[in-house]
């Protein structure tokens, strides 16, 4: 007997930026994405700039423009994000697939830049916000409930260039208004929100030389903080707008355990999950900075610009539900390490109880376990996990057909780790896959690292139909979510 709830959230999760395309269509202004070349697993992505003598030139992720430059889509690179898999045009396709799969919810996220394509406007752009009224209903047509993620990797493209992103405070304004734009145009067709998508991601994963560490630590605290803000304003706004909605802080959550048995392994490992796990869910979920904050603000000698106005929203805008995506754990270790594995913005020493995937991540269904009770734990609040899935190579047969089994067995596995976390007592109440179709990568660009459940007829270069089939795993989840879990075969 499986222990999920009769009204757990069976589904699957993608965002605007990775499916919908129509980069430059119906008043859309460009994000970050939309300069940001291919990569592969070797290789990074760039971005692309024009600098102020006109001439081009690319940076990579956490690199500073030049002075007087501006980011610009130049000829010979490829931007895979302008054509995602054309979600925007196909989303009554793609729906009625996620239905036909028996999908409860569908986790999405909508992009800013189609509702304020510079960002600081007063009024919304029109066009997209009618755009995403359509979707919804569309989904609702299907019984589909929405899950909508408002801030996923995307801010406005004129708001990184013209007032540094978030690096400036200016940006809780033009945030809230955004959010406020959503729960008053789509209440009553959407109850489910997500303030921001693994905000942690900018302070647990820090490249920087080591003499400019501390500053990149600044900035990284900093802008988080704004976030922090800003999420916790949103919550209180939709809150007000419709005591229904239930709002939840998402966390990228790579579980990591001690490399060794070594105390100094075991405490480093502690000090591990403060700084980029726990410090972002403490602050989200209970209110005020954590007893442990200073300590990591004093060793990169960090000094926060934080109000009194500010301390009261974070206590006032506390979450309703806890959110997170896994998809692998690391290691860490005070020792030196030889065999280094990274992925999802994260890096530690090679697990030898693990395998790993084609793009170096580790599969560990154990460690879903183990967040999910130590996090219930932790805040006690209903928890969700809206990211979870294996991206991997897929190959179409002669006859179309697509055999990844080993797509199954990854979610098999992880669905089992979330029954056990049931059985011990925590409130799990819903479960999105990611990439249930498959989409761009965030971290290399590319498409052929494929998550989905449906497979897109397309190549890193934008070739093919984008037609759409369904994978072997896309049967095999439709069974587990009309047994509610209970048939994994
Ligand atoms: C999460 C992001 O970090 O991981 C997604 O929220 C992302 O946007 C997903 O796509 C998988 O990572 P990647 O690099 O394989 O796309």
């Amino acid at each position: 007997m499986s222990h999920f709830p009769k009204d757990f959230l069976w589904g699957g999760a993608t965002a605007a930026n990775q499916v919908e395309g129509a980069w430059n269509e119906d008043g859309r202004g460009p994000a970050m994405t939309d300069v940001t070349t291919g990569g592969t697993v070797n290789t990074p992505r760039y971005i692309t700039y024009l600098d102020k003598d006109g001439n081009p030139g690319t940076l990579t992720r956490g690199q500073a423009l030049p002075e007087g430059a501006h980011y610009a889509v130049l000829d010979n690179y490829y931007y895979p994000n302008h054509l995602g898999v054309d979600e925007y045009h196909r989303y009554k396709e793609d729906f009625a697939l996620f239905a036909e799969m028996g999908f409860k919810t569908y986790r999405m996220s909508i992009s800013w830049s189609r509702l304020f394509p510079r960002g600081d406007e007063n009024e919304p752009n029109k066009a997209g916000v009618e755009h995403y009224r359509k979707v919804f209903q569309e989904l609702r047509k299907h019984n589909i409930e929405p899950l909508v993620t408002i801030w996923h990797f995307d801010t406005p493209l004129y708001l990184e260039e013209h007032y540094g992103g978030w690096n400036n405070r200016k940006l809780i304004d033009f945030y809230v208004k955004f959010a406020t734009t959503c729960f008053t145009e789509y209440k009553g067709l959407v109850r489910y929100w997500l303030t921001f998508n693994e905000i942690n991601n900018t302070i647990g994963f820090i490249r920087a030389p080591k003499d400019k560490e501390d500053e990149a630590y600044q900035a990284a605290y900093q802008q988080v903080h704004y976030q922090f803000v800003a999420s916790a304003k949103a919550v209180q706004i939709g809150h007000a707008i419709d005591p229904q909605n239930m709002i939840g802080c998402m966390i990228c959550g790579v579980a990591t355990y001690p490399a060794t048995c070594d105390p100094k392994d075991v405490l480093e490992n502690r000090h591990s999950w403060e700084r980029k796990l726990l410090y972002c869910g403490d602050v989200q979920c209970l209110g005020s900075y954590p007893t442990y904050a200073q300590r990591l603000w004093d060793e990169h000698n960090v000094h926060l610009d934080i109000t009194e106005d500010d301390l009261i929203d974070l206590a006032s805008g506390t979450v309703d539900m806890y959110t997170f995506s896994y998809y692998m754990s690391n290691l860490v270790t005070t020792h030196e390490v030889k065999d280094m594995v990274g992925g999802n913005f994260s890096h530690g020493a090679r697990n030898e109880y693990l395998q790993y995937s084609d793009w170096g991540w580790a599969f560990d269904p154990v460690g879903l376990q183990y967040y999910l009770e130590l996090i219930y734990d932790r805040y006690e609040l209903p928890v969700m996990v809206v990211e979870n899935g294996l991206g991997a190579y897929d190959t179409v047969e002669e006859d179309g057909s697509i055999h990844d089994q080993f797509r199954i067995d990854y979610y098999r596995e992880h669905i089992k780790s979330m029954d056990e976390a049931i059985k011990n007592g925590v409130d799990l109440i819903g479960y999105t896959t990611w990439g249930c179709i498959d989409v761009v990568s965030a971290g290399t660009g590319e498409i052929r690292k494929r998550y989905g459940f449906i497979y897109v007829d397309v190549d890193d270069e934008g070739n093919g139909t984008l037609d759409r089939s369904r994978k072997d795993s896309f049967y095999w989840y439709k069974k587990v979510i009309a047994s509610n879990g209970e048939d994994l075969a």
